[in-house]
């Protein structure tokens, strides 16, 4: 594992549960961190490293999970497939920008590596029990996605203020941290549950209300037309702040709706990053909602909602494809195209106009035609602001009684 930051806390769940994978070697340049991880994790016996290529050259590694900032994945990505690791797994996004993508894509394809791009929404086990039902034609054919991501107050997960540094700056995260960063989980949804490959023309509204944020936004996709039976297909996705709103999270500070239509029905998605929390344990909120034939139906409630199972099983399915073969989930090329998927809404909204997915390419960044710009400044007090907001009203929700319980692995006190 190279990167032992937030998300290694998630990602090494799938390893920890696994009977064919041990966890043998980590590395982060911050060796106090490693530390403190290892405690954590239950793991006194792993190797650590802080300088990445002493580990490759040193340990003998079936699988290597890259989950540092974006501007790295391509050189490790590049370091590990030459050192002859056959399994590659990298934290979306697959990179900062599409040159880097198609070079990672290259580098495994020549040294036979299996390249994985780490999205793992596609595994919470609600949302595969959605796409089972939208695969046997519950609702007809798919019209219409909408998504939108709330970012309430919190109380959720504590995350590292440091990684912050390199998610706010577009040389090294490749955009905003919720658009380019979050936002590619939510269109791997809006392609994967669509049966889609890509968008066709997209238009967004981005506003930095926080400063560092690119959000509130919203974006608009129409899809490729394919059949003329059917009306058009549109898609929309929202981030939606929501700083004085007190609910309490497992995880991440954020939660995710989704609502499909098609011509005999509509799906409601409820929740993704909070499911677990109080709202799922309401009867108002079933994981899956279907109105058809003039009933309302729920699925899904059986199922674990908790999100780290959407890391197990994306995990086991990646061990899985190392064993037995088969096509990792996401695949390099599905990695890269959600990085168009990325990148398109700030081509929209810098230029005030609709964005075309063929003009967001490795040679359009070359020439410089398809590059995203950074905002504005960041004026580092209005931040602060938006956070002291936050912080004002999470004590009045506290006050109400409704506690976060902090994500804790399973002999944790
Ligand atoms: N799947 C998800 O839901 C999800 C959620 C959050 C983050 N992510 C992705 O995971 C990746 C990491 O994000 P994070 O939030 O954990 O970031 P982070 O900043 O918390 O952690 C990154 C870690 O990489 C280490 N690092 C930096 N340079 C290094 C180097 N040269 N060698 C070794 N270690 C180095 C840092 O010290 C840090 O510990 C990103 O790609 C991010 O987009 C995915």
């Amino acid at each position: 594992m190279i990167g032992c930051g937030d998300i290694a806390n998630l990602n090494v769940l799938g390893y920890l549960c696994s009977k064919d994978t041990e966890l043998v070697a980590v590395c982060d340049t911050d060796m106090a961190r490693i530390g403190k991880k290892l405690e954590r994790w239950g793991l006194r016996t792993t190797n650590v490293y802080t300088d990445f290529k002493l580990m490759i050259d040193r340990e003998e590694l079936d699988i290597v999970e890259i989950l540092t900032p974006h501007h790295l994945h391509y050189p490790m990505t590049e370091y590990c497939a030459s050192a002859g690791v056959p399994g590659i797994s990298v934290q979306k996004p697959l990179a900062h920008t599409i040159t880097d993508c198609e070079k990672i894509i290259r580098v495994c394809k020549k040294k036979n590596v299996k390249l994985k791009l780490y999205e793992n929404f596609r595994f919470y086990p609600p949302f595969l029990k959605a796409k089972e039902l939208l695969n046997s034609g519950i609702i007809g054919e798919l019209l219409n996605f909408r998504i939108n991501t709330i970012a309430p107050g919190g109380p959720a997960m504590n995350v590292d203020l440091k990684s912050l540094g390199w998610r706010r700056k577009f040389e090294t995260c490749g955009g905003g941290p919720w658009i380019y960063d979050d936002g590619i989980h939510k269109f791997s949804l809006a392609l994967w549950l669509m049966n889609q490959e890509r968008f066709e023309e997209v238009y967004a509204w981005i506003d930095y209300f926080s400063v560092v944020m690119d959000s509130p936004s919203y974006i608009l996709w129409k899809y490729p037309t394919t059949d003329s039976d059917y009306p058009e297909k549109f898609g929309s996705m929202e981030f939606t702040l929501a700083p004085n709103l007190y609910y309490p999270n497992n995880y991440y500070h954020c939660d995710e709706f989704i609502e499909i239509s098609g011509t005999k029905g509509i799906m409601w998605l409820n929740q993704c990053t909070g499911g677990g929390n109080f709202l799922s344990k309401t009867p108002q909120y079933p994981p899956i909602v279907i109105y058809i034939d003039g009933k309302v139906k729920k699925f899904g409630e059986d199922l674990p909602r908790d999100w780290r199972y959407s890391f197990i099983n994306s995990t086991k399915h990646f061990i899985s494809v190392m064993k037995e073969g088969g096509e990792p989930i996401c695949t390099g090329e599905q990695g890269r195209d959600l990085c168009i998927c990325g990148k398109l809404p700030y081509i929209s909204n810098q230029n005030n106009r609709i964005a075309y997915w063929n003009e967001v390419t490795s040679e359009n960044e070359v020439d410089k035609s398809c590059i995203i710009e950074e905002p504005q400044e960041i004026d580092i007090k209005g931040f602060t602001r938006y956070n002291r907001n936050v912080r004002r009203d999470l004590r009045k929700g506290i006050n109400q009684g409704l506690v976060n319980t902090e994500f804790k692995y399973h002999y944790e006190k």
